[in-house]
């Protein structure tokens, strides 16, 4: 069984250890939603990870509601971007880019319209804004005529993603979002073709997909997926039959990695009593099968020998330590990450944290 110091081949890439960063929102782009130098900077430090899966970006102005996230739809983005990936290749890394229609989390303070779900539903609690934090307010659901344009706006954002330099994209179908919204029946009341039965509410994340898999290859597209229990209020009264359903669906594409945040009940970011579907998943999905959540060196390594995975994704110990893997490698001391600074603006706690001596 495989080490996390093992390489692996996802896609058109070779991986050279099984390590991979999850994706962080760390809003430092513009109000316009364009990469900064500063998130070249901190990629770029990260470059040691097998893979690294970026920030969540948005792929139409509709899909973002994240105040200085970074966007995939300009060709002033692109061209920032290209900057970010440069970086991190010049450094000796990979980069995939995190594909992100946040669906009814979209606050309109944002961009002035209506969020867009599969639904007319709203999300719990209060959406980050440039005012602060303000409630979520409903959502209006996407007509069937919406949804090639829809397809057409990730397709877009996916060949912008591989213009500026990404070595794929991942979709993003976990947390409560746009994808999430649709997969499961707490969120998804439509009847039409799009929703009702598992294999109408899997129908979007299929087509979406196909699209992705058309425009720039199944070995450039993986899918991030969080199964277990409630994210953001979007929640399926059966995950044990939708996951793995929906994972098969996958499995047909010859994706080049899909990857399942799924916390457990003492989860330090999410938590939840219901059991992971990850093993459920693993029979469901030949391919490469990354996991994350609250992952430390020995409890990854487990996974790995236990055969649960491929690769583990690890979200807050990159953030703080940008020579992860040497740190596992040689058993240093890990720097703590530090919540405050997670969505602030500027290089504190961005760029700053220290590799080990
Ligand atoms: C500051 C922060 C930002 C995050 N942003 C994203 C994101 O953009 N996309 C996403 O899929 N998950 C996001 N997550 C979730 C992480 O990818 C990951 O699932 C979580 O941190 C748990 O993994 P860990 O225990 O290794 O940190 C974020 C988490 C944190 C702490």
């Amino acid at each position: 069984m495989p080490t996390l110091f093992d390489p692996i081949r996802v896609g058109r890439v070779t991986c050279p250890n099984r390590m991979f960063m999850a994706p962080l929102t760390r809003g430092r782009a513009t109000r316009d939603h364009v990469p900064t130098d500063l998130m070249a900077q901190y990629y770029a430090q990260r470059a040691s990870a097998g893979l690294i899966i970026s920030e969540a970006t948005g792929i139409t102005v509709e899909g973002s509601g994240w105040p200085y996230a970074a966007g995939l739809w300009t060709s002033t983005q692109v061209a920032h971007w290209k900057k970010v990936t440069d970086a991190v290749h010049e450094a000796g890394g990979r980069i995939y880019a995190q594909l992100w229609h946040m669906g009814r989390l979209v606050h309109p303070s944002l961009h002035g319209a209506q969020p867009v779900s599969a639904s007319a539903t709203t999300g719990p609690g209060q959406a980050h804004t440039y005012e602060g934090r303000q409630p979520y307010v409903q959502a209006r659901p996407l007509s069937l005529e919406e949804i090639p344009r829809l397809i057409g706006d990730y397709v877009t954002a996916a060949r912008n993603a591989i213009a500026a330099g990404f070595d794929g994209v991942q979709l993003h179908g976990a947390n409560g979002y746009l994808i999430d919204q649709f997969l499961r029946d707490g969120s998804n009341k439509r009847n039409d073709a799009y929703g009702g039965p598992i294999e109408h509410r899997i129908r979007l994340l299929r087509e979406v997909v196909a699209a992705l898999v058309d425009a720039v290859g199944a070995d450039r597209t993986a899918v991030r997926l969080s199964p277990n229990g409630d994210s953001q209020g979007v929640d399926d009264s059966d995950q044990a039959a939708l996951f793995p359903q929906a994972a098969a669906a996958l499995d047909a594409f010859g994706l080049a990695f899909l990857e399942l945040r799924e916390p457990g009940p003492n989860g330090t970011f999410g938590k939840s009593e219901r059991p992971p579907v990850a093993p459920l998943i693993r029979k469901a999905f030949k391919g490469v099968l990354v996991l994350n959540s609250d992952y430390d060196l020995a409890s990854g390594t487990a996974e790995l020998a236990a055969g649960g995975a491929d690769a583990i994704a690890f979200g807050r110990k990159f953030l703080a330590n940008p020579d992860l893997p040497r740190r596992f490698a040689q058993g240093l001391p890990l720097n703590a990450d530090d919540p405050k600074t997670w969505y602030s603006q500027g290089p504190e706690g961005y760029i700053t944290y220290p590799v080990a001596g």
